[in-house]
């Protein structure tokens, strides 16, 4: 079985070739890709270049494998072309599974980033390939900068309200990933994948406390008030606006689903938020 991972330069894919190595893949039969390939020489599989605006390339990568790992882009607004052109490209190599990375709840979320996710799982959907979609919740490494702030300030300051996050580590989507793609029966399953517990940001404060070793006040303004300061600190318009946005979809609750998705799919609790935290920062 031959698996290509996309997005292997980046955080999640090389964490997901390294789980799949964990799980017992012979490192010749797994293919890492991305653009920036001198970040994959470490990683002890074979490589290659894929852009997924470059339709040959991608053709090229996918030569012979078995499961192509569609890693999500990182572009927003150019990412449903970009992920088709990744499964049109699975199709005509003739790969038989595709397993991609989505968002939460894609098809019913309001999340601001759920429409990208919701339009490339219908093109996986009719794409006649055999898939599996794993809606990865927040990493616990998105708050690693709230922790550098927290340090200078002692504050942890968003506009999420009582909402709460489930998430996990990135370490544990990856096992996530290559435990659906070294398993059995995951065809055409849907699997929303979280931490084990959703916190709130109050409990964001006092992990971010116990892992400072200093006090941290959970403060909470509304979203004018979130955009005006991050606009103040720096952030261009539509930045602030983006990062306000994402906190008013957590205030909602659209990132609040603790499943058991993922602790069922890698056998064992998933990482706590301290324990994330400290080990993201290490
Ligand atoms: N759940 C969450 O909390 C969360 C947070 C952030 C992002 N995400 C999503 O999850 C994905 C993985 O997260 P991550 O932390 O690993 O992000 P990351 O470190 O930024 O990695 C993104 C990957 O996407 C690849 N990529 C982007 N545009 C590409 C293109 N045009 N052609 C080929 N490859 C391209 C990048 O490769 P090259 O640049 O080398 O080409 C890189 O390997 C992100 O891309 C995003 O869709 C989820």
């Amino acid at each position: 079985m031959s698996v290509v991972v996309t997005g292997a330069t980046g955080h999640l894919g090389r964490l997901i070739v390294a789980n799949l190595l964990a799980g017992g893949l012979p490192a010749d039969q797994v293919v890492a890709t991305g653009r920036r390939t001198e970040r994959l020489a470490d990683l002890g599989v074979r490589t290659a270049t894929a852009d997924y605006g470059d339709p040959a390339a991608l053709a090229a990568a996918f030569e012979g494998a078995e499961t192509v790992v569609l890693v999500s882009g990182s572009e927003p607004g150019v990412r449903v072309a970009q992920h088709a052109a990744v499964i049109d490209a699975a199709k005509a190599a003739g790969v038989r599974r595709l397993v991609y990375t989505s968002a939460p709840h894609a098809d019913t979320s309001a999340l601001a980033l759920a429409p990208d996710h919701k339009a490339t799982e219908e093109l996986v959907r009719a794409s006649g390939l055999a898939w599996t979609i794993v809606r990865n919740n927040w990493y616990t490494e998105n708050y690693v900068g709230a922790l550098e702030q927290a340090r200078s300030t002692g504050v942890l300051l968003s506009s999420t309200g009582d909402g709460r996050v489930a998430s996990a580590s990135r370490d544990d989507y990856a096992a996530g990933a290559a435990a659906v793609v070294l398993g059995e029966g995951h065809e055409g399953k849907v699997y929303e994948l979280s931490g084990d517990v959703a916190w709130s940001f109050e409990e964001l404060a006092d992990a971010l406390s116990t892992v400072l070793g200093t006090p941290v006040v959970n403060t909470q303004v509304s979203f004018d008030e979130h955009r005006a300061i991050l606009v103040d600190a720096g952030l261009d318009e539509g930045t602030a606006a983006f990062v306000a946005t994402l906190d008013a979809d957590i205030r909602r609750g659209d990132l609040a689903d603790a499943t058991a998705d993922l602790r069922t799919l890698i056998g064992r609790p998933t990482t706590p938020l301290v324990e994330g935290l400290r080990a993201a920062v290490a």
